[in-house]
């Protein structure tokens, strides 16, 4: 048993689709949140500094008692989770892609599967890398979507510009005769709505958020390290950019009140707690 919290970042809101999960399944476990708001988007920056911003962030939760990190995004669990793995040996790492995977290869049948990702992410190739890893023959189209996480960060989700990107983005991978999408960012569940309308009733979207829950409480279990039952959950939410800003967006996605954001800056070693 361990009441220490777990980690769980993004680069702005999107990871909060995976804490969401974390809140209604594991509600005993205290987490820190932590959205690398100054730099979001990550999905159009160079591999090699979202491995930075990742493995930075990683040793800065680890610094602050958790005992273990989720890499609540694609984008890092694509270029960082093996190097952070191999850096930090004493908690567990997670990342989205495994997990989500495992969902959609399990719903796909014979049929194709689609991914929608940022630009980074497909070209990292992680998924078709873990789908064939997992499936060798499955077809695999992955589309990436840079307009979607802009349109999130700037909460509109819901506007016409969503869902007609949706439908843009949608009908390349349903020209490929998809079954299943992978909402291969965290931030696309939160435009659920507009991609299930662009992709029709007959693909199924999945969440790699629910799958990824599975696998935190799987771990914690085999750790030893779950919070002890009954414990008052005590979360702390942290950004690199306007704290404001985040409270308020991100109280309304996670449909739970953000009271405190407090804000992260990183020093040479280790990120500095500012207030
Ligand atoms: N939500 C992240 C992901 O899952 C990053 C999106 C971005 O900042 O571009 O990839």
């Amino acid at each position: 048993m361990n009441p220490s919290p777990i980690g769980v970042f993004d680069s702005g809101l999107g990871g909060l689709t995976v804490a969401a999960q974390i809140l209604k399944k594991l509600p005993n476990e205290p987490i820190i949140y932590l959205a690398d708001t100054a730099h979001v988007p990550y999905g159009e920056r160079p591999l090699e500094e979202i491995q930075g911003f990742a493995l930075d962030i990683t040793r800065f939760l680890r610094s602050l008692g958790c005992k273990m990190v989720v890499m609540a995004c694609n984008m890092s669990s694509a270029v960082a989770l093996h190097p952070a793995k191999e850096a930090f040996t004493d908690i567990p790492v997670l990342g989205v892609i495994e997990p989500g995977v495992r969902a959609a290869v399990r719903l796909a049948g014979d049929r194709p599967i689609g991914v929608m990702a940022t630009t980074g992410t497909v070209s990292s190739h992680a998924y078709s890398k873990a789908i064939h890893a997992a499936s060798p023959d499955i077809d695999v189209y992955e589309q990436a979507c840079p307009a979607f996480v802009p349109l999130v960060e700037s909460g509109k989700q819901d506007s016409p510009q969503a869902y007609s990107a949706a439908r843009e983005y949608a009908q390349i991978l349903l020209d490929g005769n998809v079954g299943t999408i992978i909402l291969g960012c965290t931030h696309y569940p939160f435009l659920f709505p507009a991609i299930a309308e662009a992709a029709g009733p007959a693909v199924t979207l999945v969440d790699p958020a629910e799958e990824t829950v599975i696998e935190i409480e799987k771990t914690l279990v085999e750790n030893d390290i779950q919070c002890p039952e009954g414990r008052a959950s005590d979360h702390r939410f942290f950004c690199t950019g306007d704290p404001a800003g985040f409270a308020e967006l991100g109280s309304r996605f996670l449909r739970s009140r953000i009271d405190r954001v407090e804000q992260a800056v990183w020093g040479v070693d280790i990120g500095k707690v500012l207030a």
